[in-house]
Formats: C-alpha cells, sequence, structure tokens
C-alpha cells in the first residue's frame, strides 16, 4: 500500500456534523450532465433540475458537472431551451459549488473540430456565463487540440482539467497501445501544459479495478496536480474500482445521485459515503440530505423522464462492453440506426466489422465524436458494401479523420482506406500533420454574415455557428419569428398520469373496441402525441382534450422492426418507382399521416409525377435523417458522382452522389427537414 492510499479506521460516526477526515475524498457530482446524458437521452430540462438545485449546493460537493457534453446540442434541438442559460439559472440557485462543464477539447460541444476563434468566445462566453472547471479532452488524446482553449481557460482565471481518454485493444490495459506507459505519459504532458487536476475518463467503463489500482497509483507517483477519475458503470466494474482507486489514492471521483445513477451512468454516491464513513476518506456528506434529493428527483422529476430510459432488458449491466471494448453509448446508437434502417438482425456482422474498422482508421479512442464516426462508418460498410468494394459509402466525418482534421490517431491510419477517403477530397489527397485547427479558416465573421440579426449577441452567435441548421431553428423560436411545435415543450406530470391511465385502459382492452369503431371523433388540433413503450411493445397515442376529459383519439401500434430486412439501398442507386401509397402497419383506424414537413408533402407530387414518366432516376434516403443541404438545385445539370444533396443521420453527414448524368427534375425537401428512409430527396432526369 502505498502512502497515498493508506485507509485509516476511525470512530464510526454518523452524525451530519462529524468530524471531518484528515484526507477527505472529493466528491463530483454528474447528476445533471452525464447522469442524464447516459440515462435519459440528455433530456433532463432546467426547470426539472431547479427543485432539488440548492439541496444539491448544500452537501460538500467539490463541484457539479451541468453542462457541455451533448447538453448544448439536446437542449436547443430538443427542448427549445438556450443552452447558456442553464448556467446563469442553475448559478442562482448553486452558490458555493463550482461548476463544471465537459469540454471537447477544439469540437468544444460539436462533432467536429472548429476554428480558433469559435473555440476562444466559446471559451470565454462559458467562463462569463458563470462556468468554473473546464474538464477538456479530445477523442484522439492528441492535445495540440487543447493548445487552444488552454490559454484563454487560465486567462479567465478558470480551472483547467485534462482529460485522458481511458481505452483498450485488449480485454484488460495493456496490448500495443494503450499501456500504463501510456497513460502516465499522457498525465505528464498534461501536467506540462499547466492542467489544474488530472482525469482519466473512463467513457466506457472498461476500467478493471486492479488495472484502476496499477494506474492511480502510478499516476500518483508520477505527477504532482491531483487525480480524479470518472468510470462509467456500464460493465458493472465502476463500484469495485472505485474503491481500489480510493485505496491506490485518488483525489475526485465522480458519482451521481442514486436515481441517475448505474446502468450505462455511474456508481451512486450513497453506497460510497456509507463505504467510507469512519475512515480517514470520509466524505463527510449527510447521508439523510442525500436520501431527500433523491426522494425529490423520484417521486417529482422522473415519472417525467422514465420513458426514456431503455428498460429493454432486465439486467442494468452490459456484458457487451466486456466482449466488445464498446461504450455502451455507441452500442444503443448503432442499435437504433440499424432498427432505423430495418436491419437489426446484422447486428453481429457489425461487432466483427467494428475492431477492423476500428484499427484501420487509427486504433482511436471510442469517445464522442469518434465512436460515432467509428460505429456509423462501421455500420455503412456492413449495410453498402460488396464483395468487390469496402468502404462504398464513407461519411464526410472519416474523409475529415483521414484527412487529420482530427488530430493524430493512435497508429497510423491504413494507407488505403486514406487514399480511398481523400480521393477527390475538397482540402486535398495528403493528409495534414500539423495541428488541425492551423488549417481552419476562420468562422465567426461569416457565420455573423448569414445569421445576421436574428443572433443578438455572442451567445446566440456561437450557437448558430455550432449547430448552423438547429440552432438556426432554435432562435426562431426564441425571438418569436416561429412557433415552437408541440414536441419540444415540457410535459407535465398529470401529462404523465394520464397517459398511465389510457395505457392501463388500453391494455385491459377497453379502448381498444371504441378506437376501431366508425365514429371516431374528429381530431383537434389541440392533439398531442405520445409514444408509449410497453416492453417491447411500443405504442403511439394521440391525446385530445375534450370538455376537460382526455379522449383517446386514436391508438396505433407499432410493429416491432421488421426481420428479415428488407436489402438496403445503397445511395444512388437506381430503384423503381415508389407505390401509390407508402405501405403503413395495418393498424386500428386510420393512423396519422407520420409528422412531415410542410415542404416534403407541397413537393411530393412533383415526385411521383417525375418518376410516373418513367425517365426519372430517384435519389433516395439510404437511411432516416435531416437534409443538411441541397448541393444542386432544380435545372442545374449533374454528372455522375456529383454530390446532390447532404444528409445528417445520427449526427455524421452522408453526400449522396448522383447515379448518373442529367438534370435536375425535382427536389423534395429543403435544409433542415427530417426524411424517413427510401423518402425521395430528389429526381434526375
Ligand atoms: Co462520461
Amino acid at each position: 500500500m502505498n502512502e497515498h492510499g493508506r485507509i485509516e479506521m476511525c470512530e464510526i460516526n454518523c452524525e451530519k456534523n462529524r468530524p471531518k477526515a484528515k484526507n477527505p475524498l472529493k466528491i463530483e457530482d454528474l447528476t445533471l450532465r452525464d447522469g442524464h446524458q447516459s440515462l435519459f437521452a440528455t433530456r433532463g430540462r432546467t426547470e426539472d433540475m431547479i427543485p432539488v438545485a440548492e439541496r444539491m449546493d448544500e452537501v460538500g460537493f467539490w463541484a457539479v458537472e451541468m453542462w457541455g457534453g451533448a447538453t448544448f446540442d439536446t437542449m436547443h434541438r430538443y427542448l427549445n431551451e438556450d443552452p447558456w442559460e442553464r448556467i446563469r439559472t442553475l448559478k442562482r440557485y448553486f452558490k458555493k459549488t463550482p461548476f463544471s462543464m465537459l469540454l471537447r477539447g477544439q469540437n468544444l460541444v460539436g462533432y467536429r473540430n472548429y476554428a480558433d476563434d469559435v473555440a476562444e468566445l466559446f471559451v470565454n462566453r462559458a467562463a462569463e456565463n458563470g462556468m468554473d472547471i473546464f474538464r477538456t479532452f479530445d477523442a484522439l488524446n492528441d492535445f495540440r487540440n487543447f493548445e487552444c482553449v488552454v490559454p484563454v481557460i487560465k486567462k479567465c482565471g478558470k480551472h483547467f482539467q485534462g482529460s485522458i481518454c481511458y481505452s483498450l485493444t485488449e480485454p484488460r490495459m495493456g496490448g500495443k497501445v494503450y499501456t500504463l506507459e501510456y497513460y502516465i505519459k499522457k498525465a505528464k504532458e498534461l501536467e506540462a501544459m499547466g492542467a489544474d487536476s488530472v482525469c482519466i475518463k473512463d467513457m466506457a467503463g472498461l476500467m478493471a479495478p486492479y488495472d484502476t489500482f496499477k494506474l492511480i497509483k502510478a499516476l500518483k507517483e508520477n505527477i504532482g496536480i491531483p487525480v480524479h477519475l470518472h468510470s462509467h458503470f456500464t460493465s458493472g466494474m465502476a463500484s469495485m474500482s472505485h474503491l481500489k482507486a480510493v485505496e491506490a489514492g485518488v483525489d475526485i471521483l465522480d458519482t451521481c445521485l442514486s436515481p441517475y445513477a448505474y446502468r450505462t451512468s455511474h456508481p451512486a454516491i450513497e453506497p460510497l459515503v456509507m463505504t467510507l464513513m469512519g475512515t480517514n476518506r470520509d466524505t463527510g456528506f449527510d447521508i439523510q440530505l442525500l436520501a431527500s434529493i433523491n426522494e425529490t428527483l423520484e417521486k417529482e422529476i422522473l415519472p417525467k423522464y422514465k420513458h426514456l430510459l431503455d428498460d429493454t432488458k432486465v439486467s442494468v449491466i452490459d456484458t457487451n462492453v466486456l466482449l466488445h471494448q464498446t461504450p455502451g453509448g455507441m452500442l444503443s446508437n448503432l442499435v437504433n440506426q440499424l432498427r432505423q434502417m430495418d436491419a437489426l438482425d446484422r447486428i453481429g456482422e457489425v461487432f466483427k466489422e467494428l475492431p477492423r474498422v476500428r484499427k484501420e482508421l487509427g486504433q482511436v479512442p471510442l469517445v464522442t465524436p469518434t465512436s460515432q464516426i467509428v460505429g456509423i462508418q462501421t455500420v455503412n460498410n456492413v449495410l453498402f458494401d460488396t464483395e468487390e468494394e469496402r468502404y462504398k459509402m464513407i461519411t464526410a466525418q472519416v474523409k475529415d479523420l483521414c484527412y487529420g482534421l482530427y488530430g493524430k490517431t493512435s497508429i497510423p491510419i491504413d494507407p488505403e482506406v486514406q487514399k480511398k477517403a481523400l480521393k477527390g477530397y475538397e482540402r486535398g489527397e495528403t493528409p495534414i500533420t500539423c495541428r488541425p485547427a492551423e488549417v481552419l479558416e476562420p468562422e465567426l465573421e461569416k457565420a455573423k454574415k448569414e445569421i445576421g440579426d436574428l443572433a443578438a449577441d455572442e451567445d446566440d452567435l456561437i450557437l448558430y455557428t455550432l449547430f448552423p441548421v438547429t440552432g438556426k431553428k432554435f432562435l426562431m423560436y426564441k425571438y418569436g419569428k416561429e412557433e415552437v411545435p408541440e414536441s419540444m415543450k415540457a410535459i407535465t406530470l398529470e401529462d404523465v398520469k394520464k397517459e398511465a391511465e389510457l395505457l392501463k385502459k388500453l391494455k385491459a382492452g377497453e379502448l381498444a373496441e371504441k378506437s376501431c369503431s366508425s365514429d371516431i371523433p374528429e381530431k383537434s388540433a389541440n392533439i398531442r402525441t405520445f409514444n408509449v413503450f410497453v416492453g417491447d411493445e411500443y405504442f403511439e397515442i394521440g391525446v385530445d382534450e375534450v370538455g376537460g376529459s382526455p379522449v383517446l383519439a386514436y391508438a396505433q401500434q407499432v410493429p416491432a422492426p421488421a426481420a428479415p430486412a428488407a436489402p438496403a439501398t445503397p445511395a444512388g442507386t437506381m430503384v423503381p418507382p415508389p407505390p401509390a401509397a407508402a405501405a403503413k402497419p395495418a393498424a386500428m383506424p386510420a393512423p396519422p399521416a407520420a409528422p412531415a414537413p410542410a415542404a416534403s408533402k407541397a413537393a411530393k407530387p412533383a415526385a411521383a409525377t417525375a418518376s410516373a414518366s418513367g425517365s426519372g432516376v430517384q435519389i433516395k434516403a439510404p437511411m432516416p435523417g435531416m437534409i443538411i443541404k441541397y448541393e444542386k438545385n432544380v435545372g442545374d445539370s449533374v454528372k455522375k458522382g456529383d454530390t446532390v444533396v447532404i444528409l445528417e443521420a445520427m449526427k455524421m453527414e452522408n453526400a449522396l452522389p448522383a447515379p448518373t448524368d442529367g438534370v435536375i427534375a425535382a427536389v423534395n425537401f429543403g435544409t433542415g427537414d427530417s426524411v424517413a428512409k427510401d423518402d425521395i430527396l430528389a429526381v434526375i432526369e
């Protein structure tokens, strides 16, 4: 036992005012960021954080993580919330506990490297709005991607926490790339950069307890700044790793309040408080206070989010992580993506292809955004590659990675894959070796011109620069230029109760009969749609208020993903004209049309006409997604292979090429529109 980690037993005293331990373990609470990001798709709303904020401030956490990571994206995209406002609002309730955010290095809170001018302004604005600790990581552990943000963090007088992504290529620490020496070297680099603390970021829950002990002990012996551990519970090892980390002398651990803990989130704080009580590492936390916060979360907050919890399996741990060394979030993304493409039966092939793609792309750690980049490319390979040709549909992000735009990969990228990806790449076919942001043009001036007066201040401007399509939409809502869609509005506890009652009746068969009868009431404009999950089954339910009592307007059981999968259509393949009406699952009464953007409704007949003439070649969406932009307009001539439209799917951009020479006869959607798989995006004649 080294000196850092010596555990001494003292007298056990559970009083909240017990004497302070000699070397209390510090705790960062992640409930308000990683907790709901891991378990509830980052959908936590600020209004649901306020009821517990003041009590959380009393606990004595070293810091509370409440921003960064995916919050910035989901808040404006799905919740109609201004991300900046959350910091300012919560700061009014947290008067003593410092705020921490997750900063993706030069990727900030997005999925690509931004130019230095954007990175500098972002950090300045975050600090100004109330951020205290910047947990900074880079998906490739290429710390040149910290060079721009660190001086700004320091200049603002804030805490720079340098993070190292924990990754493995073998089931346990070691192998050829991610060895103990690798991590020590990286930690020393961070210390030399002026880090105020170092964090080992085990986003996938891969760290085994005895590897944790070895690693934390070695870090304590080799660097002089505090050592912090972030280990997801996903595989079930993190609670054990926590204890071994304490024994090895870790300074700070990450936990969540129990309703937001475990599964793909983090170990809970309460058992740890009890475990360390009466030792020299006692946290000093009041377990009664924690219990009172839990009660509020359980009773008043979580009923609104429970439907987001993945309850398709009973087990709280994911042994796939142990088998595939893959983050849980990445696995669920892969499953979702395959499901959307009716290809869930091919998950086995994806697991087989994944390590191969990862190795070919430089054995990168799997964390946002590299986990998505590797994951989605893997799915593309499984669905679209042929015997003769691999990497048939390469995402824009893989091209960027091959160019060096994310930084240096742990091992070199496979030269053949790199060459193929960079063929005709807009920045050039020779990869760069410098710090990536050095080749990026400043972005702010251009963004300012594009968004104009709609961005009232620098915070708006950053939102637009980072998320041009959804950010602009949000600003339209924010300034009342467009109506906020129903789907973005918060649901209330009342809504949840009504839904539960309806579901009970539905299951008892009381409503099915009524909804099958011919005299179905007209749906009103106030109808709200709920997705209701019962085990594996999924119902879409429309609820209408009539005379104060909810009336079930329709209930449609959505069939489980079809298997076997229809053969996937690669982008740009010639496809026969669609049947007159899209096949809908047989359902009791006519289900409502899938929500479709107005533009598509208006444009669809044009497509039908074009395809009915028999001479048009359709470009169909190979996967569901959102239109980023059309590179070509109606009347433009195209050559085979020219990019016609860019489709974002699972946050990756896919350039869809013209399958043939011709003239664009129809463009059926617009920027920002959501499209379903096989929607006809454009027609070439
Ligand atoms: Co995390």
